[in-house]
């Protein structure tokens, strides 16, 4: 059943609510995760929380209370579900107060939790690979952060939705930097090369995880970001997140990538992942 914590409340998912005044409603000032969960395992669960928490950092926003850590928060709720292959998202926020740009001291943040079934892509897809288009990078300059202020990646993704794409690639002074819910890797010249992690992009758990295999594959690869005209004659295209995984792209702006086929540096990698979230979550 899919449910929701909300500040040491767990309800299921339609019954829980939170404060008008809270602030990531007025000024999106708040982070988030989101986690998979393979065969009631949660998947590199201490990376994202890794990342939440130099975010927070960042953003000096505290720690939330949890009686027995955020860790045990997480793992509870997945198993109340019942639902072995899930997508738990967290989200913190600074929390309540009367809108003022400026916070009061000593705020009491807010978290959520809330743990559902996953929807997986259709495995058509992975195996025949998605469209994309591309899109100046409208966003703001701390891409790092996993903050809750997306409303330009909502803008961009409904963009290429309506465009029959499953992605929008983002550029910056030519460069392509990540795409709007994922990272972005191409093979050029043989080489796999992907955006290095900078305040340009969200260093994805994902990304990383692709980088370790790449590795052990014995790939040639480099984190160097690569241009519009590099990646308009890339023999391969791909993205990767959480709930995206390792996903080809066969088709850029209308013009086939490579051969218009997933391509065989692509498959190991998107073969590789799934073999590495296997032996990681098995029994
Ligand atoms: C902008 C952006 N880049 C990359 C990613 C991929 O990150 P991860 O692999 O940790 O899911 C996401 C995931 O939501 C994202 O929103």
């Amino acid at each position: 059943m899919p449910l929701a914590y909300v500040n040491g409340t767990i309800t299921p998912i339609e019954r829980a609510t939170v404060n008008v005044e809270d602030r990531c409603l007025q000024f999106a000032d708040g982070l988030y995760e989101v986690i998979r969960a393979y065969g009631g395992r949660l998947f590199r669960l201490g990376p994202h929380l890794d990342r939440m928490r130099q975010g927070m950092a960042a953003l000096d926003l505290p720690e939330p209370r949890t009686p027995a850590g955020l860790e045990a928060l997480l793992e509870e709720l997945r198993e109340r579900s019942g639902e072995p292959d899930g997508q738990l998202y967290v989200q913190l926020t600074r929390g309540t107060a009367p809108r003022s740009h400026v916070p009061p001291p000593d705020m009491e943040p807010t978290l959520i939790v809330t743990y559902r079934a996953a929807a997986p892509v259709p495995e058509e897809r992975y195996r025949e690979g998605a469209r994309a288009i591309t899109h100046a990078d409208v966003r703001w300059q701390w891409c790092h952060l996993k903050t809750t202020a997306l409303v330009a990646n909502v803008a961009l993704r409904t963009l290429a939705h309506r465009a029959g794409a499953y992605e929008c690639l983002l550029h910056r002074d030519g460069l392509v930097t990540e795409a709007t819910s994922s990272n972005v890797f191409a093979v050029i010249d043989g080489v796999l090369r992907t955006s290095p992690r900078s305040e340009r992009i969200l260093s994805g758990v994902t990304r990383a995880a692709v980088l370790e295999v790449a590795e052990r594959l014995g790939l040639p690869r480099r984190e160097e970001a690569f241009s519009l005209e590099e990646v308009s004659r890339a023999e391969e295209l791909f993205v990767t997140g959480t709930m995206t995984e390792v996903m080809p792209v066969v088709v850029l702006d209308g013009r086939p990538v490579g051969d218009g086929r997933p391509g065989p540096i692509t498959r190991r990698l998107q073969e590789a992942y799934r073999d590495l979230v296997r032996s990681e979550t098995a029994g």
